[in-house]
C-alpha cells in the first residue's frame, strides 16, 4: 500500500468540488485500487466492477458512505490543524458529528503508533444515544477495512487500517467507567454538554495520558455550564465572534485546547434555519442553531411582555385547553383556547392547599368535561403515598381527556418552549393572556427567575411563585416542544 496516497486521498475526500478534480485524481485511485488489500483480498473485479468504480472513485474505495461534504472554512482548518483537544461547540445540524465519524475512521485507518493496536472512541451521554447517532454510520465509513465483523454486543468496529489494526469503541458516558483505566488514542464526546461536568477531567483525560491521545469535545452549547467554562478558558476569557459563512477558531498553544465554531446556517438549508427562528425565542435559537453560550441567569420567561396581552374571554362552543401542575399548596391550573398556531388563555386556577380532587371539582363547574383537554406535569402518573392512585389516573376517571407523555422535558426546554411562544427569533408572538383574568399567570411571568444554565431557580416556590408557570409549560412544551437534540414536530393536542 502506498500510504501517502492513500492518505492524500482520504484527506481531500471530505470536500469535493469538481469532476476535473475527480479526473485529476483518477491515477491515483487506479493505482491504490491495485494497489490495495481491498482489492487484492477480493476474488478479482471484473471489468464492469471496475468501471463502475471508476465513476466515482473516492466512494468506490472507501465506500459508499464517503458522500462529498460543503467547503467550509473552520472546518477545513479544524481537520488539517493537530490541535489535540478542539472543543467545538455549533449549532444544530451543522455537521459537528459528521466530521467526527469522518475523523473517526479516518484516525482508525491512517493514523500511525508504536503500539500493535490502536484504540479510539465514540461517546454520546448515554449509550442508547451513542448507539444512535455513531454506530452505524462509523460501520458504513469503515466497512471497506473491516479485519473482521463488528461485535454487535460490545459496539466495537475492528478495523484494518494502512499502518496495522485498531478498533472504534462506541460508549455511553452513563458507565464512564468504560473510558476508564483503557489506553486511547484518541475519541469523541458527543452532546458534551449534557455530560457531566466531571467526566473530562476524571473519566476521560486521563485515559488519554498514556498514549497522549486526543479528543473532540463537541456539542450544542447548554447555556454557561462546564462546556462554557472549558471554551472561556480555552479562550483565555473572552469568546471570539463567530463569523456568518465562515465560523471561528481560536487555538491555544499552551494548553492544546482549540475552540471552533460555525453557525447552523453555513450548513443547514436555509429554510430550516428560517423555520427556526420563526419557532424559537432569541436565545434559544442563538443557541441553538448558532452555537452561542447564552446567559439564561435572570428573568426567566424574558419573552413577556406587552405584546402578549389580549383580552380574549371563555368561549363555551370551542375546546378549553388545560395545563396543571400537581403541587398541592398551591394546585394550579391553566386555561387556553388555542386558535390556529396560537395558545390565547383567558383563565387560570390557583389554589392553595388543595388537591386533585378539588381541583376535578373545579374545573366540572366552569367547563362541560367533554370540552377539555387536560396536559399534566407528567409525574403525576406516580401514585403518592397519600392518595390511592395517581393524579392522571384520577383526571381520566372523572372523564377529561389527558394528554401526557412518559417523562416531563427538561425544565430549561419547557421555559424555552414558552418564552418561544412569547416571542420568537423573528418577532412574532403565539401566546396571549388576559391580564385581568389571569393575575397569578402575570405574576409569576414577571417574577420567576433562572440561574445560568437554563434551570429555573427552586427557592422561589417558597413563595408561591413558579406553580402556575409550570402549568403554563407543560401544556406549551407538550404540543409545541423545544428539544435538545432535535426538533420534530408533534400532532397539537393529539
Ligand atoms: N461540510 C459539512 N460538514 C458536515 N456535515 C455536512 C457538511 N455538508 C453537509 N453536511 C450534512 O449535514 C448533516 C449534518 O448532520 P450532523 O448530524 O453532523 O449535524 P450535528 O451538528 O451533529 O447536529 P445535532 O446538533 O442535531 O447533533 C449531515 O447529513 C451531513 O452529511
Ligand atoms: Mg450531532
Amino acid at each position: 500500500m502506498n500510504s501517502t496516497n492513500y492518505v492524500t486521498l482520504l484527506k481531500d475526500s471530505w470536500t469535493r468540488k469538481s469532476a476535473s478534480w475527480k479526473l485529476a485524481l483518477l491515477p491515483v485511485v487506479l493505482m491504490l485500487l491495485w494497489q490495495s488489500s481491498v482489492l487484492s483480498n477480493s476474488d478479482g473485479a471484473t471489468n464492469h466492477q471496475l468501471k463502475n468504480q471508476m465513476t466515482d472513485p473516492i466512494q468506490t474505495y472507501l465506500g459508499k458512505r464517503w458522500t462529498p461534504l460543503k467547503d467550509h472554512g473552520t472546518q477545513l482548518v479544524l481537520r488539517k490543524s493537530d490541535v489535540r483537544f478542539p472543543i467545538i461547540p455549533s449549532g444544530r445540524r451543522s455537521g459537528k458529528t459528521e466530521i467526527s465519524k469522518r475523523r473517526i475512521a479516518e484516525a482508525a485507518l491512517l493514523e500511525q503508533a508504536n503500539w500493535s493496536l490502536r484504540r479510539y472512541f465514540a461517546a454520546a451521554p448515554t449509550r442508547q444515544q451513542a448507539k444512535n447517532i455513531y454506530w452505524q454510520d462509523l460501520k458504513d465509513l469503515t466497512r471497506n477495512f473491516w479485519l473482521k465483523p463488528p461485535s454487535e454486543g460490545q459496539l466495537i468496529i475492528y478495523v484494518n487500517g494502512a499502518y496495522g489494526p485498531s478498533e472504534i469503541h462506541v460508549i455511553g458516558m452513563d458507565k464512564p467507567e468504560r473510558i476508564e483505566g483503557q489506553p486511547w488514542d484518541g475519541g469523541i464526546l458527543d452532546e458534551y454538554a449534557n455530560m457531566k461536568a466531571h467526566a473530562w477531567t476524571e473519566n476521560v483525560r486521563p485515559a488519554l495520558a498514556d498514549r497522549r491521545g486526543w479528543c473532540w469535545l463537541v456539542g450544542v452549547p447548554e447555556g454557561r455550564n462546564h462546556y462554557y467554562d472549558m471554551v472561556l478558558e480555552c479562550c483565555e476569557g473572552a469568546i471570539p465572534e463567530t463569523i456568518p459563512g465562515d465560523g471561528i477558531y481560536y487555538i491555544n498553544p499552551d494548553t492544546g485546547f482549540g475552540f471552533f465554531s460555525w453557525h447552523s446556517a453555513d450548513i443547514l438549508d436555509p429554510g430550516e434555519v428560517s423555520a427556526a427562528r420563526r419557532e424559537l425565542d432569541e436565545k434559544t435559537f442563538k443557541q441553538e442553531f448558532e452555537g452561542s453560550f447564552e446567559n439564561f441567569e435572570g428573568l426567566a420567561y424574558l419573552g413577556f411582555g406587552n405584546h402578549n396581552l389580549h383580552s380574549i374571554e371563555y368561549d363555551k362552543n370551542r375546546p378549553v385547553w388545560v395545563g396543571m401542575d400537581f403541587n398541592v399548596d398551591p394546585m394550579t391550573a391553566v386555561f387556553c383556547h388555542v386558535k390556529g398556531d396560537s395558545v390565547y388563555q383567558f383563565g387560570e386556577a390557583y389554589m392553595p392547599a388543595s388537591n386533585t380532587y378539588e381541583m376535578i371539582e373545579h374545573l366540572n363547574e366552569k367547563f362541560d368535561r367533554r370540552q377539555v383537554t387536560i396536559f399534566p406535569d407528567s409525574t403525576g402518573k406516580a401514585e403518592k403515598s397519600n392518595a390511592t392512585a395517581s393524579d392522571i389516573a384520577l383526571l381520566k376517571k372523572a372523564g377529561f381527556a389527558v394528554r401526557a407523555r412518559k417523562a416531563n422535558p427538561y425544565v430549561k426546554d419547557r421555559v424555552n418552549a414558552v418564552n418561544s411562544l412569547m416571542r420568537s427569533a423573528d418577532g412574532s408572538t403565539r401566546y396571549y393572556v388576559n391580564a385581568a383574568n389571569c393575575p397569578k399567570t402575570i405574576n409569576d411571568l414577571n417574577k420567576v427567575e433562572r440561574l445560568p444554565d437554563g434551570r429555573l431557580n427552586k427557592k422561589q416556590e417558597e413563595l408561591g411563585l413558579k406553580h402556575i408557570t409550570d402549568a403554563l409549560g407543560y401544556l406549551i412544551a407538550y404540543n409545541w416542544p423545544v428539544k435538545t437534540g432535535g426538533y420534530g414536530s408533534v400532532q397539537r393536542g393529539a
